[in-house]
């Protein structure tokens, strides 16, 4: 596991586009696995100010939420067309569709085209409580792309992005933690004293279902970029 600690998101960004860099440059980035939250808003704007071409490459994003499309403004969907799609080609971009008429099928769907194009780059960011994507405590590690319940503590962190905390979907889909650790290379990133305790949990606890990124210690291949100092004291 490798720890780069930097003193500011731009240049965590600059870090990771970097290692996303390399590995298009050297022809390993087919599928790259994305993520939405106010963590990757530096990564996209860093990345599309490069010339790096990724009309080769297939996107996946790690969730959505159940009942929105690409037209809600606070869709995932949107998020990505708005800070990347729009302005850098893909080959093909997916993102779980939480309008699907049968989210179980389209879960299934969606594990089927992963399997189809296997993630060589995952970027992930962490919840407060400790998720990589909406899995939340409690989620086993076999998991594979599903619809889950947020908790009250994701609630809390993403409901300001709402109208009203009630606008809010109460239900996500998303990659399962099999899902994400298949993956062949992991970038992590977490900003802000808010993630210490997950950080920390993660760099000095145990493997647990209770903070799903210490999942991650089960990972060959993991790049943290964080703001944070001393997490390993
Ligand atoms: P954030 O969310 O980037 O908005 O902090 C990260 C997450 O919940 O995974």
């Amino acid at each position: 596991m490798d720890l780069i600690v930097v003193k500011t998101k731009e240049e965590a960004a600059k870090k990771a586009v970097e290692l996303i860099g390399t590995e298009l440059k050297s022809g390993r980035l087919q599928s790259l696995g994305l993520a939405t939250g106010g963590t990757m808003v530096p990564i996209y704007n860093e990345l599309t100010e490069t010339d790096l071409d990724f009309r080769d490459v297939t996107a996946f994003n790690l969730d959505e939420y159940v009942g929105l499309d690409a037209e809600h403004p606070n869709s995932f969907a949107y998020f990505m067309n708005e800070h990347l799609f729009n302005k850098k080609k893909f080959k093909d971009t997916y993102i779980p569709n939480g309008k699907a008429q049968d989210l179980e099928t389209e879960c299934q769907h969606y594990e089927q085209l992963l399997a189809e194009h296997p993630l060589d780059l995952q970027l992930l960011g962490v919840g407060e409580n400790g998720h990589i994507a909406f899995n939340e405590p409690g989620t086993a590690p076999t998991t594979k792309t599903h619809r889950i319940t947020l908790t009250e503590s994701t609630i809390e962190a993403n409901s300001p992005y709402f109208e009203s905390k009630e606008a809010m979907p109460t239900e996500a889909l998303t990659m399962g933690i099999s899902s994400i650790l298949n993956a062949r290379k992991i970038v992590l990133l977490a900003f802000g004293e808010k993630k210490r305790d997950a950080m920390e949990q993660f760099l000095k606890g145990n493997v647990t279902d209770e903070c799903p990124v210490t999942f991650l210690k089960n990972h060959p291949d993991v790049t943290i970029i964080t703001d944070l100092e001393r997490l390993q004291e």
